[in-house]
């Protein structure tokens, strides 16, 4: 197994407030991990302290063997080869679907105007978006909106992609074709981290489960290990409450 993301003794506090506490965890190619926890564990600081759009106060962060905490590391480099796909969409209102889709491959990636287009029909087609390429992010719905900012982020060619609660902000109808969307892209060998409340997804998805609590990973697992027989009592606790509500 190729390690992606070496993750050793992170940690992340705001003023007194220690949020992650000597985290580990590695991210293997081809991996699909799915977050789970408690609302204010520290899922979406671990995302964003992977990423760097929070600092890590502690500890590293080994990417294809490079720590990218050290001084000289090309950080916006990093940036690019890990996609993210958060809660709110984040699409440009004034541009249309595929100029959503291209922008980032052309000032970033430095890709032609007809080389990002192709790579960009070639996404929306897999999220099943294509037929909207000209249409305007509010003429979507919300789940359409997520599958485009899916395909904007598959479109850079990521070695992973980090899911913030992808579906957490969607009506109840549009989950579903959100979830399918990720489950093809899973088969597909794209190596995501994905924090989601959605435990049934979860389960059938995911090659490991990491269970958060407290910022620190209190248990993980095969799917079949978390939520068949769950370890520790705060997993099994979180569980019940959750399976409750
Ligand atoms: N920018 C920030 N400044 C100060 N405190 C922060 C900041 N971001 C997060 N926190 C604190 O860090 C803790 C963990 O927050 P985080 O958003 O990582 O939790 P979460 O597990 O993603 O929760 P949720 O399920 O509600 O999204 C919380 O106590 C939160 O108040
Ligand atoms: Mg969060």
């Amino acid at each position: 197994m190729t390690a992606i993301l070496e993750i050793n003794h992170l940690k992340k506090s705001f003023g007194d407030n220690e949020v992650l506490k000597d985290i580990h965890l590695t991210v293997n190619a081809g991996e699909v991990i799915s977050i789970i926890g408690s609302s204010g564990s520290g899922k979406s600081t671990l995302l964003r302290s992977i990423n760097l759009l929070e600092k890590p106060s502690g500890g590293e962060i080994i990417y294809k063997g490079e720590n990218v905490l050290e001084k000289g590391f090309d950080i916006p480099k990093y940036r690019t080869h890990l996609g993210m796909v958060f809660q709110s969409f984040n699409l440009f209102n004034n541009m249309n679907v595929i100029e959503n889709v291209m922008a980032a491959q052309v000032t970033v990636l430095k890709k032609s105007q007809e080389e990002a287009r192709k790579i960009a029909l070639e996404n929306l087609e897999k999220v099943g978006m294509a037929r909207f390429a000209n249409a305007k992010p509010a003429q979507l719905s919300g789940g359409q909106k997520q599958r485009v900012a899916i395909a904007r982020a598959i479109s850079m060619n990521p070695d992973v992609i980090l899911f913030d609660e992808p579906t957490s902000a969607l009506d109840p109808e549009m989950v579903g074709e959100v979830l399918q969307t990720m489950q093809g892209l899973a088969e597909t060998g794209l190596t995501m981290v994905i924090v989601t409340h959605e435990m049934e997804f979860a389960r059938d998805v995911s090659d490991r489960v990491i269970f958060m609590d407290k910022g620190v990973i209190a248990e993980e697992g095969s799917p079949e290990e978390i939520f068949g027989s769950p370890k520790e009592e705060r997993t099994k606790a979180f569980l019940s409450r959750f399976l409750r509500t």
